[in-house]
């Protein structure tokens, strides 16, 4: 087992640990919208403490520690000493536990994933800075083994990544907003466009990153891909930038220009050697997408999105977005990155995360759809509003069996498990 590929399995395990973590705290906030007096157990760790514990290990612990194992693996950085991956991992973790441990106790910033502040906003960055540290030593100790593509494509992207973790600290600045769309308060179309352009570019370079054996055919469609998310990038540029309503037929034909991209994502798709255990968690990706963004633009549309802002509309969305899809997307990384993930082969626990998943959405959706009727719903003694909550706690019990299985198998000793019963 080289250097890299042990600094991968570390992330890949913090990952599963941070997923587990995440997901209880979710079934934890759950329970308490379905009995509400269970909440006092934990006084003063209320629901809404618990609320940026349950988004931040998600996305900072478990959506982003599988692209730091990616990253550890591509520029082959060694495992130990100062800016070895052990340190890189370990300090992403400590850093973000930090955080967790300050949001519980009532310090937060209340911007919305980007909640960190006080020391946690000089923390946090300093581990990214250090992450930068450990992937630069391993492009210098591994100049001499990659050609010359392959140096110049790890030494721009180690320049592109280089700033992030200032630039998190800069924007976690709660005075500091992007341009709102006045008549919902969230993003405008071309925000969203420009975030979904960027999430499609690293999905075209990931292949690649992951070192995957590639058919020619899917080279040259990647090629062309790419070709066509640089133009995508040019019309972009030349959007008007400022605040602007999605009553505006620019926003929303900004928002409908992303249509076509799934289908041609799963083009290029088709030509890659995946890992073993792949091609299940490929097949959902694709569907989540397609779902995702046909339903993002029906979402963006006059008279829709004022009726479904602030309700459970947007919290389904949340999840199809991140339980549903970008999850399906990172099990396929860390399946191609360590053994310790094997367990996301599993067939049962796949499924299972799959029919929560999609029970979550349903459930969320459906009380959403009520809101957006009966505003206020969620305060009266609806039957119906209650089973929905009901309905998306059940789909947490499926969702945090999948990752309890997961994080058993990452954690169980190698070879333990091929390993034949002894004769008696
Ligand atoms: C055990 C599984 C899960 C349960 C029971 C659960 C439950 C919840 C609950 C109760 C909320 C708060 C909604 C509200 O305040 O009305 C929430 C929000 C959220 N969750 Fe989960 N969740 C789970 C898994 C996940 C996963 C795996 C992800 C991401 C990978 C995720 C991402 C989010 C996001 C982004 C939000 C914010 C939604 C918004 O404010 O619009 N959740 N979740």
């Amino acid at each position: 087992v080289s250097a890299s590929t042990e600094g991968a399995g570390l992330a890949a395990r913090h990952a599963l640990g941070w997923l587990l973590f995440g997901c209880t705290v979710g079934l934890w906030m759950a329970l308490g919208l379905v009995a509400p007096r269970l909440g006092d157990t934990l006084a003063p760790w209320t629901y809404g403490r618990w609320a940026p514990v349950h988004l931040n290990s998600l996305l900072y612990g478990w959506s982003a520690l599988p692209w730091v194992g990616l990253l550890l693996r591509a520029y082959a950085a060694p495992l130990s000493g100062w800016l070895g991956a052990r340190t890189a991992v370990t300090a992403w973790s400590a850093t973000l536990a930090y955080g967790c441990a300050r949001w519980l106790s009532g310090d937060t910033s209340g911007k919305l994933f980007m909640d960190w502040r006080g020391e946690s906003r000089l923390l946090f960055p300093a581990a990214l800075l250090l992450l930068s540290g450990t992937l630069l030593r391993g492009l210098i100790g591994g100049w001499r083994n990659w050609d010359r593509r392959g140096r110049f494509f790890r030494s721009a992207l180690w320049l592109v990544l280089a700033p992030v973790g200032p630039l998190l600290g800069w924007a976690a600045d709660p005075s500091l907003y992007p341009p709102v769309n006045p008549d919902s308060g969230g993003p405008t179309g071309v925000s969203l466009l420009g975030s979904t352009l960027a999430l499609i570019g690293i999905l075209l370079a990931t292949p690649a990153l992951l070192g995957l054996p590639q058919a020619p055919g899917a080279c040259r469609r990647t090629r062309r891909l790419a070709v066509g998310l640089a133009l995508h990038l040019a019309v972009l540029a030349a959007l008007p930038w400022g605040e602007a309503s999605h009553h505006d037929p620019l926003q929303i034909a900004a928002m409908a220009s992303l249509l076509p991209w799934p289908i041609w994502l799963l083009r290029i798709g088709r030509g890659v050697q995946w890992p073993e255990g792949a091609r299940p968690w490929l097949l959902a990706f694709a569907g989540w997408g397609a779902f995702l963004t046909a339903s993002a633009c029906l979402l963006f549309l006059p008279g829709w999105l004022e009726r479904a802002k602030f309700t459970n509309l947007l919290v389904g969305h949340a999840h199809a977005a991140m339980a549903g899809m970008l999850s399906a997307y990172l099990a396929v990384i860390l399946l191609a990155l360590s053994p310790d993930a094997r367990g996301l082969g599993s067939p049962g626990a796949f499924w299972a995360w799959q029919a929560g998943s999609v029970l979550h959405v349903l459930a969320t959706k459906g009380a959403g759809g009520l809101e957006a009727f009966h505003p206020g719903i969620a305060f009266s003694a609806s039957t119906a509003f209650s089973t929905l909550y009901v309905l998306r706690l059940l789909s947490g019990v499926l969702l945090t069996g999948a990752a309890v299985h997961w994080w058993r198998r990452a954690s169980a000793p190698p070879g333990l498990e091929s390993s034949p019963c002894p004769n008696p």
